[in-house]
């Protein structure tokens, strides 16, 4: 018999125990990743309005089809004008939804982000559910973006963060809304995540490169914000679609050699779901009544799961946090909102940071000047109180005497110059504040001239004659703009001169 050769024997009991080995990892991984629960939910989206990141392939592309034939209006971004025109036709032609729309976006350059953030603010009136799905997972890139960040931490992370912020206006207005940051089964790799700063070689932040941090930082970001949103009426949640068999693992370049690399990405394809089944998740956490109060959870597929203890980190991910917020704003931007930072550990920050935002855009931009002359007055005052300590020590008036026992003394005018500029010290700041509402050029200009005429008043007072107080007479001209242009603003609020 064959069998009694034992090279024979032993070759083909190596063989079985091989082939039964792949099986059972083929049928493991199959059992593990290569299943779904698809969404039973028939909630309709006509009249709504969905943004999907990286909608032109895929799972994103999977979930557009389905949200698209629930009735939806969606906008899918794409950073290639070919891809985008053949993913809305063919969207169009399976779902027979017209109303489909691509548009450019690379989250990998703010501006970019904001150019589109921007579009979409001015040609929509609502949008109910933005889909953070874009990414890329090429582990070989040492890319750096337009930004200084790490490729993939950018696409995947950064970029999302500040496009949410940007549209989070929109989405408060359109509630109930929801936010869907998709994440991956990866993100619970990491041990820990290094928030430090500039690395030798400039890319920022060099601990949070990488796909698996980046998606880490997906679910932090939805915790994070889904506490600052609380009550508002938006919901946030991240998700695990599964693994699936898409063009994310193409570029799927590693130092590992070549067969193995081959060998893994034939097994992964193996075990993989169709990017139908694995668009089943997202589509999920994005229509599914029952997820509503919800917010701030992590889905593995449809499935309601812990994340990584990671993301439990208060501390971390505040910090994951302030470090966002730090980036995606300017240097100049940023000074806006420093005051607004602090408050962030209320745990209210984001919506406070809107408000400043407003305040800013709303007050006139000269505005600035009025604030300038706000900060002269208090070293006019100073200047005059130091005068008053002076001839204190020089005449020999000790506290808390206010006057010298004879009448005309010097002291006694340097003493009244300080107090007369004081008497008038309120109305003075709440006429330049208030009228340079309406005029911040003329209330400032008013202003100096008002702190100029009281210079020179004190000067006269200080040579003992009071006449020659008279000198800064000029000043109550200033005051009297400020006065004038305060009365102006209030008839504006009143409506007087409007029909
Ligand atoms: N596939 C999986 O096994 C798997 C597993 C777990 C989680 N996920 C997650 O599921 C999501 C979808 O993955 P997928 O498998 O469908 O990927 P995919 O087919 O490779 O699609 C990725 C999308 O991201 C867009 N994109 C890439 N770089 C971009 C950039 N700089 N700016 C804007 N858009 C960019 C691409 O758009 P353009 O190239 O058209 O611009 C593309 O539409 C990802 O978040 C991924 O992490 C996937």
């Amino acid at each position: 018999m064959v069998l009694d050769n034992p090279i024979v024997f032993y070759t083909l009991v190596a063989v079985s125990i091989f082939v039964i080995y792949v099986c059972i990892i083929l049928v493991g991984g199959k059992f593990l990743y290569g299943w779904t629960r698809h969404c039973k939910s028939r909630t309709r989206l006509f009249g709504k309005t969905v943004v999907i990141t990286g909608g032109s392939t895929g799972v994103g592309k999977e979930t557009a089809v389905d949200l698209a034939e629930r009735g939806a209006r969606i906008i899918i971004t794409t950073r290639n004008c070919t891809r985008g025109e053949e993913a809305v036709k063919e969207i169009k032609n399976r779902t027979g939804n017209y109303n489909i729309e691509w548009m450019e976006l690379d989250l990998t350059n703010f501006d970019s982000i904001h150019k589109f953030a921007t579009r979409i603010k001015q040609s929509e009136i609502r949008l109910d559910i933005l889909i953070n799905c874009a990414a890329i997972v090429d582990f070989s890139t040492t890319n750096v973006t337009k930004n200084g960040y790490d490729y993939i931490f950018a696409t995947n992370y950064i970029g999302h963060f500040l496009l949410t912020y940007l549209l989070l206006d929109l989405l408060k207005l359109s509630v109930p809304s929801r936010i869907i940051n998709v994440s991956s089964v990866m993100h619970m790799l990491p041990f820990d995540l290094d928030l430090k700063t500039i690395c030798d070689n400039g890319v920022k932040y060099p601990g949070l490169s990488g796909y698996m941090v980046s998606k880490l930082a997906l679910v932090m970001h939805a915790r994070s914000l889904s506490q600052r949103l609380t009550g508002s009426g938006v919901s946030v949640f991240a998700i695990n679609p599964g693994l699936v068999k898409t063009e994310l693992y193409i570029p799927f370049k590693s130092k590992m050699p070549t067969c193995f690399r081959k060998m893994l990405l034939w097994y992964l394809r193996k075990i993989s779901l169709t990017p139908k089944a694995g668009a089943q998740g997202i589509i999920y956490a994005a229509v599914e009544e029952s997820l509503q109060g919800s917010s701030g959870i992590y889905l593995d597929k449809s499935k309601v799961v812990d994340g990584n203890k990671l993301t439990k980190n208060e501390g971390l991910c505040q910090q994951l946090w302030d470090m966002s917020i730090m980036h995606i704003f300017s240097k100049k931007t940023r000074r806006n909102f420093v005051w607004c930072l602090f408050e962030e550990s209320q745990g209210k920050g984001i919506l406070k940071m809107v408000a400043l935002s407003k305040i800013c855009e709303i007050l006139p931009k000269d505005y600035g000047y009025v604030i300038l002359v706000g900060i002269e007055s208090t070293f006019v005052n100073m200047w005059l109180a130091y005068n008053v300590g002076a001839a204190r020590k020089k005449y020999e008036v000790k506290y808390p005497v206010m006057y010298h026992k004879e009448d005309g003394h010097v002291f006694n005018c340097i003493q009244r110059a300080h107090q007369n500029t004081l008497e008038t010290y309120p109305q003075f700041l709440m006429t330049l504040f208030i009228g340079g509402l309406q005029y911040p050029r003329i209330s400032a200009g008013a202003g100096v001239l008002y702190l100029l005429g009281r210079i020179l008043y004190a000067k006269g007072y200080y040579t003992g004659d009071p006449d020659k107080r008279w000198w800064g007479e000029f000043g109550g001209l200033g005051f009297f703009i400020l006065i004038g242009n305060s009365i102006s603003f209030a008839c504006h609020q009143l409506g007087c001169f409007t029909d």
